[in-house]
């Protein structure tokens, strides 16, 4: 048996998790309907971490077997520093990806520093192509910002782009094909999501505007061919090739499918704390952990190694109780 072999994060379901998803700050330049209230409070800088904090918890699930990071917000790039976080973390020499999820609004300045830093895919949530309805859904945003914030990072050449529709029945439903064929456009790969109940939110009601991965799947076959893929990417989308194109489109059902049973991720808040699911509360305070033990590496690590002892089988969402999660997502990035 090799001894010197990397550790390994093994929960007690026999999950390895290999996959982190870092929030680096709680702002965002949107308030998109289903993410946030409208009037927010967000976290002072006390409370979060430093890019420094970040960095040296990045660090140890590198030595802890993650291969994967994701960096998130909020809006990840509204965080000063953050491109110097990213290439830093871009250098670490044992992770196989950096990539990150974006709403886009900075992409026509940032996108080569990105590229620059070693960010290898980026996921940019996109909703609608209609700019009433843009603006409705994410109340503060631009459509010809994000537009052509995509147009910059494909220029950059990433290995992949990916954007993110959150689908709410009588909003954004009937534009299901039109964003695949924005898609095929562009060469670019296309996630549909399931909005998911976390904090309570004023302007609809979940359960009403619940669209199935299943109905939009059975409106994209009115317009296109699909073939399911066996591409994985680590996340919990599953996928479909749009024949004769280079587009795939990706289906994130957290209500119809669940995904947890292949769990491969856990979750660090801009607060330090190490969630263990993204619909549980079950987590560890990391701040605390590396604010009162300054460079111990060794404990730190072993205290990652322990929360694998409390990740939750599997989240309990459901569309039609008050939310029991009341976190937004913009606290842990989805
Ligand atoms: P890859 O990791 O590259 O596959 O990307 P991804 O699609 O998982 O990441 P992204 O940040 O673009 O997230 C897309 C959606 O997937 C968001 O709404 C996330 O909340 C959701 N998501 C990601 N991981 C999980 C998970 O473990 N559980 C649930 N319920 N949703 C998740
Ligand atoms: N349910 C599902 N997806 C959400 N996102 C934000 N809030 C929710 C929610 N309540 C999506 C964003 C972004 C991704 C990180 O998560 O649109 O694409
Ligand atoms: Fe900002 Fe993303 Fe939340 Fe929209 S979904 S408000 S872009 S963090």
């Amino acid at each position: 048996m090799d001894t010197l072999a990397t550790p390994q994060l093994i929960d007690r379901f026999g999950r390895k998790v290999d996959y982190l998803r870092i929030s680096i700050t709680d702002r965002c330049d949107f308030r998109c309907v289903y993410c946030m209230a409208e009037e927010m409070t967000f976290l002072s800088r006390a409370q979060v971490l430093t890019l420094e904090e970040i960095y040296t918890i990045a660090e140890a699930f590198a030595e802890l077997g993650v291969k994967k990071i994701r960096i998130t917000g909020g809006e990840p790039l509204v965080r000063k520093g953050a491109i110097e976080l990213l290439e830093k973390i871009g250098k670490i020499s044992t992770l196989k990806e950096l990539v990150l999820t974006t709403n886009g609004s900075k992409l026509t300045q940032m996108s080569q520093s990105l590229k620059q830093a070693n960010v290898k895919r980026l996921n940019i949530s996109l909703d609608t192509l209609d700019a009433d309805k843009f603006k409705a859904i994410t109340r503060t945003g631009d459509l010809a910002q994000v537009l052509a914030g995509i147009d910059a990072a494909k220029a950059e050449k990433f290995e992949r782009i990916k954007i993110n529709a959150v689908i709410l029945k009588n909003r954004n439903h009937a534009e299901v094909c039109d964003l695949v064929q924005f898609a095929i456009d562009k060469e670019i790969d296309i996630s549909f999501i399931e909005e998911m109940p976390l904090g309570v939110v004023a302007g609809h009601n979940r359960a009403e505007a619940y669209y199935s991965s299943a109905l939009i799947k059975a409106d994209l076959e009115q317009r296109f061919a699909l073939l399911a893929s066996i591409t994985k990417t680590g996340g919990p989308s599953e996928y479909f090739n749009v024949i004769g194109t280079q587009t795939r489109v990706g289906f994130i059902s957290p209500h119809s499918a669940n995904f947890c049973g292949t769990c491969n991720r856990v979750r660090l808040t801009v607060e330090g704390r190490l969630l263990l699911c993204l619909g549980n509360e079950h987590s560890v305070d990391l701040k605390q952990v590396i604010r009162a033990n300054p460079g111990d590496m060794a404990y730190l690590k072993q205290v990652i190694i322990n929360s694998m002892q409390i990740k939750p089988e599997k989240h309990e969402f459901n569309l039609n109780e008050q939310p029991v999660i009341l976190r937004y997502m913009n606290a842990t990035g989805g």
